[in-house]
């Protein structure tokens, strides 16, 4: 049994920095998904990305906080539907075979960001 977390065992900050800078050009460029982050500023995009980060290193077991809000509340209005979610988890996937995230750590990131869908989905 592993012992150290998540965070540690993805690489820490960097390691996530690193997940997130992978896996956001691949939203964006998204022929489905492009539409959320179409006509928003690059600072607006720096900040989101960063919030992401932070994010995740904080639900990973990192020495950060995450100063955002929540899942329910961020997304809120936005329509994203079940094929959305469906790309997302594509391209999630993409980024975790790029990167070559080992088995246990892709099946805790899976884990973790599945548990998120109730809150997120809407349409
Ligand atoms: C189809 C799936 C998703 C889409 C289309 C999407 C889209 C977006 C967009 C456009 C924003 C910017 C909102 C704003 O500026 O007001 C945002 C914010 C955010 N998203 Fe998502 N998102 C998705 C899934 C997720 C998932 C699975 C996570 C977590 C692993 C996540 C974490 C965040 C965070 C942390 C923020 C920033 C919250 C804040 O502004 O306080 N998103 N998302």
């Amino acid at each position: 049994m592993n012992e150290q977390t998540l965070y540690a065992r993805l690489g820490g900050y960097d390691g996530i920095v690193g997940f997130v800078g992978n896996l956001m050009p691949r939203l964006q460029g998204d022929e489905l998904l492009g539409r959320f982050w179409q006509n928003r500023g690059s600072d607006g995009i720096a900040r989101e990305k960063q919030l992401l980060i932070d994010y995740l290193c904080t639900n990973a077991g990192g020495p950060m906080v995450y100063t955002g809000r929540d899942m329910k509340l961020s997304h809120v209005g936005m329509g994203i539907s079940e094929s959305d979610w469906n790309a997302f988890i594509g391209h999630a996937v993409a980024t975790m075979e790029a990167l070559q995230v080992p088995k246990q750590e892709c099946d805790d990131i899976a884990g973790f960001v599945l548990s998120l869908k109730d809150d997120i989905v809407e349409a």
